[in-house]
């Protein structure tokens, strides 16, 4: 079997959303201290939905691929549901990845969570700290630097 599903392959080849939103509501920027690779997410955002979101991921081509997957899942939709989009969700929506490559994933995750709680704070709208887990208290047990 192919270590990269046909999805993964397509996205990697045909990533959907990439760029830069000039006027963003919301950018969130993580990075994998690990490998090193780093992703920001631009987000537009109205009446608490996602009007649009772009991507820029400097990194492998399963961080890519996440990007451009977990972008086309949260387009369109209320920031409740991006808010609860799950790493596992996103490598799922591919048909998989490596298990050496999961990591990757959680970097779209958090690079999503990371610009919803930049747009809440320039924003002064309160959140639940929970939404937000830091390093310490999340379970993914990945090593991602903020
Ligand atoms: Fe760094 Fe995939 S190897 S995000």
């Amino acid at each position: 079997m192919a270590l990269y599903s046909d999805i993964v392959m397509d996205h990697f080849r045909n990533p959907r959303n990439v760029g830069v939103i000039q006027d963003a509501d919301g950018v969130g920027e993580v990075g994998n201290a690990k490998c090193g690779d780093i992703m920001k997410i631009y987000l537009k955002i109205q009446d608490d939905k996602i009007e649009d979101v772009k991507f820029e991921t400097f990194g492998c081509g399963s961080a890519i691929a996440s990007s451009s997957m977990a972008t086309e899942m949260i387009k369109g939709q209320p920031l409740s549901q991006a808010l609860s989009l799950t790493n596992r969700a996103v490598a799922e929506a591919l048909d998989g990845l490596p298990a050496h490559k999961l990591h990757c994933s959680v970097l779209a995750e958090e690079a999503i969570k990371s610009a919803i709680k930049d747009y809440y704070d320039k924003n002064g709208i309160a959140y639940d700290k929970k939404d937000f887990p830091d390093c310490e208290s999340c379970a993914h047990g990945c090593e991602i630097d903020h």
